[in-house]
């Protein structure tokens, strides 16, 4: 199971076919997936889409929804870890999409955030249908290893990543959205932040690490998340 390969030819998946999934790798999976915060509870349910309020105009078979306790990065692990979960299933021919427009009917104040998932034969594309920033935009200096941060999926495509190079490693920052921008944005672009770290970490498994430090560098117009090593 490469991993890594799918992220220079995954795509958002919008179109779904109806067979049943062996809910059982999902499981499986979750279980060994890497956190950016050890300390953080979060679970997961599978739902039908009979019990959540879906405002695209498409659906899915499956939902997963995704519920974690409020504490630091607890939205960054959520996209960290289950971006991992939505390349693996890539790799599987499970096609997903994380769905902002969409909330569960039965209340519950830890939930964050569903993916849509289900087979498809619609969820891969050649890299120069990527719309992504340049590099030079998403970081200090232009670096090759940040391609697999630069193809990660994103709340609108906001791209509300910036890698700060320091040291043998790099100072992760979100951009701050203006006014308008912010109220849609504000609870999704720390996701946005965690999935592109875990491309970093499915492109660099064995060296990749998180963490944060006091002594970073304020940066106009962005907010500090943390650090990595690759
Ligand atoms: C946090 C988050 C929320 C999203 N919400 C929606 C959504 O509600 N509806 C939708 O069609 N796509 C949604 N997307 C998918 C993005 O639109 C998509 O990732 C982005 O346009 C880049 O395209 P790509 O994933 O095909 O590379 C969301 C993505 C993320 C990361």
């Amino acid at each position: 199971m490469n991993l890594e390969n799918q992220i220079y030819v995954r795509k958002s998946c919008r179109d779904y076919l109806d067979g049943e999934i062996d809910i059982k790798i999902i499981h499986e999976f979750i279980a060994n997936a890497k956190v950016l915060n050890e300390n953080i509870d979060y679970y997961y349910e599978i739902l039908t889409p009979d019990k959540l309020n879906i405002r695209t105009p498409w659906k899915s078979p499956y939902y997963l929804a995704l519920f974690s306790e409020k504490r630091d990065n607890y939205l960054e692990n959520i996209g960290f870890v289950f971006q991992q979960l939505c390349l693996f299933m890539q790799s599987i021919g499970i096609g997903s999409c994380w769905v902002g427009m969409a909330s569960l009917k039965k209340r519950n104040p830890d939930f964050v955030i569903v993916i849509s998932f289900g087979k498809s034969n619609n969820m891969t594309r050649e890299i120069s249908q990527f719309k992504r920033k340049k590099l030079s935009d998403i970081s200090d200096t232009e670096d090759e290893r940040l391609v697999p941060a630069q193809l990660a999926p994103s709340a609108i495509n906001s791209q509300p990543w910036y890698y700060k190079h320091v040291g043998d490693g790099f100072d992760v920052y979100q951009a701050k959205q203006n006014f308008l921008k912010r109220q849609v944005l504000k609870k999704w672009n720390p996701i946005d932040v965690g999935i592109s770290l875990a491309h970093m970490y499915v492109a660099n498994p064995d060296s990749f690490e998180f963490f944060t430090k006091s002594g970073f560098e304020d940066i106009k117009g962005y907010t500090y998340t943390g650090s990595i090593k690759i």
